[in-house]
């Protein structure tokens, strides 16, 4: 067993998420415990990513739900699951009957329980590690849940998905995060999603799904 799995088994149960009952996910129960042992696993391993692959987000959620409630709009398709964490997005494309699924997360032991989530639910999805912004289209649809949480980032990412949109489809599924951009998104459906009071300031947040529109350019 890896350090990267013994660390998230050891922190995790295997659980489902509010919303999606369907899927396991080793998730996190407390907060604390979780963060800590990241930090000690980071430090060994000179990386500064906290543990947002333990727990399953909003938009991950929402984007779940509606692709197991509509597997006609994944079925068949070369899918991408940007900024996986636990890969749930990915986890119901693949179990929607998608064709191929990728996983992408820059933090290592996102791609760990990745796997592990795979292999607990029998889903093929496949790890792929590094810092993909930037790299050419090879999917049909792009699936980015909860993304949109920090300026830095969005900033980055966008220019890249809005390219991206000219070729595939890109779903982002946000649930009222700071760094949404104000257009250029036209939102399909919309979700409860019950959450934590650890994690937000609230017990539930609307996810609203939208799909990316291309530049005009
Ligand atoms: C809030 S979590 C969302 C996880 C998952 N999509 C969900 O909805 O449960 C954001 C994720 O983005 C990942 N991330 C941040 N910057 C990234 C980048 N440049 N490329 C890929 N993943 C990135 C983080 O490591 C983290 O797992």
């Amino acid at each position: 067993m890896t350090a990267a799995v013994a660390t998230i088994r050891a922190h995790t149960v295997l659980t489902p998420p509010s919303l999606v009952p369907e899927i396991l996910l080793y998730q996190a129960t407390e907060l604390t415990a979780i963060w800590q042992a990241t930090e000690a696993w980071l430090a060994v391993h000179n990386v500064s990513d906290p543990p947002f692959w333990a727990f399953a987000w909003p938009g991950g959620q929402a984007l779940a739900r509606y692709m197991l409630d509509h597997p006609a709009r994944v079925a068949g398709r070369l899918v991408l699951d940007f900024a996986a964490g636990s890969g749930i997005a990915g986890l119901a494309a693949a179990r929607a009957g998608a064709a191929w699924v990728e996983a992408n997360d820059i933090d290592p032991l996102a791609l760990a329980a990745v796997g592990l989530n795979a292999e607990a639910n029998e889903l093929a999805v496949a790890a792929l590690a590094g810092d993909i912004v930037g790299s050419p289209c090879r999917w049909d649809l792009i699936l980015c849940g909860d993304v949109c949480y920090e300026g830095p980032m969005t900033r980055r990412i966008l220019p890249w998905l809005k390219a991206m949109a000219g070729g595939a489809e890109v779903w982002i599924a946000d649930p009222g995060r700071a760094y949404l951009p104000a257009d250029g998104l036209e939102s399909f459906a919309a979700y409860d999603v019950p959450t934590s009071l650890q994690l937000e300031d609230r017990t539930t947040r609307r996810a609203v799904l939208y799909r990316l529109l291309p530049d005009a350019t």
